[in-house]
Order: C-alpha cells, then structure tokens, then sequence
C-alpha cells in the first residue's frame, strides 16, 4: 500500500483503469474544471510523458520488447517511468503545477503484475525506485464492463477514421480483460485513502460531474462552486 503525501500545494491525480473507459475524456475534462478555478494543471500520460519514455512506449507497444518477458518489461516501464517522475511530474509538482497523469503505477501494476504474471515483489520494488515518493495524492480508477468499453473504442476507430489494428494489449482476450478489471478494483482495495471507483457507465458529463465532486471533496482549497 503507498501512502498519500499531503504536504505539497500542487496535487498529483491520477486516472486508471481498462481500455476504452474514458480515461482521457476524462482527463481532459478535469483539466478544463481545474482552469475555472485558476488552478495550473499539466495533463500528461503514461507510458510516456517525456520523449525518453514516449521512446520506451513505443517500443513496448510495437512488440519489440515482447520476447524479453514480461518481468524485462516491467524494468523498461520503471526506467520510463522514472524519467517521467524526474523530468515532468517532480518539477510541475515542486514550481506549484498540478499534474494529471492518464495512467500511471497502477496499470503497470495491473497489466503486468497482476495479469502479466510479475512476481508483485518485483513490481513493488520497481514502484519504489521509479515513483521516488511522488505517490499519487488521488487516483479515480473507471470501472466498467469491458465489452462495453470495447463498443466505444470501435466507435471512437469508426470517429477517427482508423481500422481497430490496436495495439498490443488491446487485442487481448475478453476474459483477460476481465481479469485486469479485477486487476484495478484490487488495487483500490487495498488503497482505499488514495483510490476511489467510480462507475465508467455513465454519460460524460454525468461521469465528469463526478469526478469534480471527488476532487473538490478531496482538496477543498478548490474554489467551490466553480468547475463540472
Ligand atoms: N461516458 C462516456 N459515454 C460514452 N462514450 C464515452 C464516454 N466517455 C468517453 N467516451 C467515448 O469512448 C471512447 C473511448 O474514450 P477514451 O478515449 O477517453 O477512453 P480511454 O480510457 O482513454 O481509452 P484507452 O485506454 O484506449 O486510452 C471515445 O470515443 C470517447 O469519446
Ligand atoms: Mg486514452
């Protein structure tokens, strides 16, 4: 279990949970609240957030690195992470920027610990070295069935223009996609100070009213009244 720093002005909110739930709509949206109350936020993702881990992204997520094994990967993903903390999320946080993350230590956590088979000791010794204390101060973990999920993200292909290709992860089974759920609602089990679920099945606005609720509820220095 990590524990939730409060001594910082600027909060670090992350946003977890399966494919398609919403997690960047929702993370854009949170944004937008944060600007009606003058608050400076940073929107960024993982993996990824700075070139050095978008780097590494890609080449998990091409396959590249799939032959190495999933507990190789996990060290790839700690190594981007760890840039990610030290040249994007430390800074923002120690100059008074709020930072939300779309996907941080949870989902690796949940896709390669819990479903990927690496052994959770390696998992929480890697989670220690790469987040260097920046635990998150709330993460919103979106849950919903993932066959509904997946209607969306072929909505959101047919939207865009794009064939489903998908990448990796995203074309595994539905049972295994089950099992990563599970995945996220056990992690915020056995979190409960810093995680809180919230149901993806509902409308964006609704979802994203919500989400405010929590994050004012949370951090009450927030401007009340402003933001949803
Ligand atoms: N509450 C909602 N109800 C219906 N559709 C939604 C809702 N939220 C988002 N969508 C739509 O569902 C699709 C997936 O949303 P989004 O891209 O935000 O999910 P995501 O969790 O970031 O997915 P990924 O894991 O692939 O990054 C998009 O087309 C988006 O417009
Ligand atoms: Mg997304």
């Amino acid at each position: 279990m990590l524990d939730v720093p409060n001594h910082r002005s600027a909060k670090f909110i992350t946003f977890e949970g399966g494919e398609g739930v919403g997690k960047s709509t929702q993370v854009k949206r949170l944004l937008a609240n944060l600007g009606q109350c003058s608050v400076t936020a940073v929107r960024t993702r993982e993996p990824g957030g700075t070139p050095k881990a978008e780097a590494i992204r890609s080449y998990i997520l091409q396959g590249r690195s799939e032959s190495w094994g999933a507990g190789a990967e996990a060290v790839l993903f700690a190594a981007a992470r760890l840039d990610h903390v030290t040249q994007l999320i430390a800074p923002n946080l120690a100059k008074g920027t709020w930072v939300i993350s779309d996907r941080f230590c949870d989902s690796t956590r949940a896709y390669q610990g819990l479903t990927g088979g690496v052994d959770v000791k390696l998992i929480d010794a890697l989670e220690v070295l790469a987040l260097d204390g920046h635990v998150p101060d709330l993460t919103i973990v979106l849950d919903m069935d993932p066959a509904t999920a997946f209607q969306r993200v072929e909505l959101r292909a047919i939207e865009d223009g794009l064939a489903l290709t998908g990448d990796r992860f995203e074309k595994e089974e539905l049972d295994w996609h089950r099992r990563l759920r599970d995945g996220f609602l056990d992690i915020a089990r056995n979190n409960p100070q810093r995680c809180v679920v919230l149901s993806a099945e509902q409308s964006e606005e609704a979802l994203a009213a919500a989400i405010w609720n929590v994050v004012i509820a949370r951090f009450p220095q927030l401007q009340v009244g402003a933001g949803a």
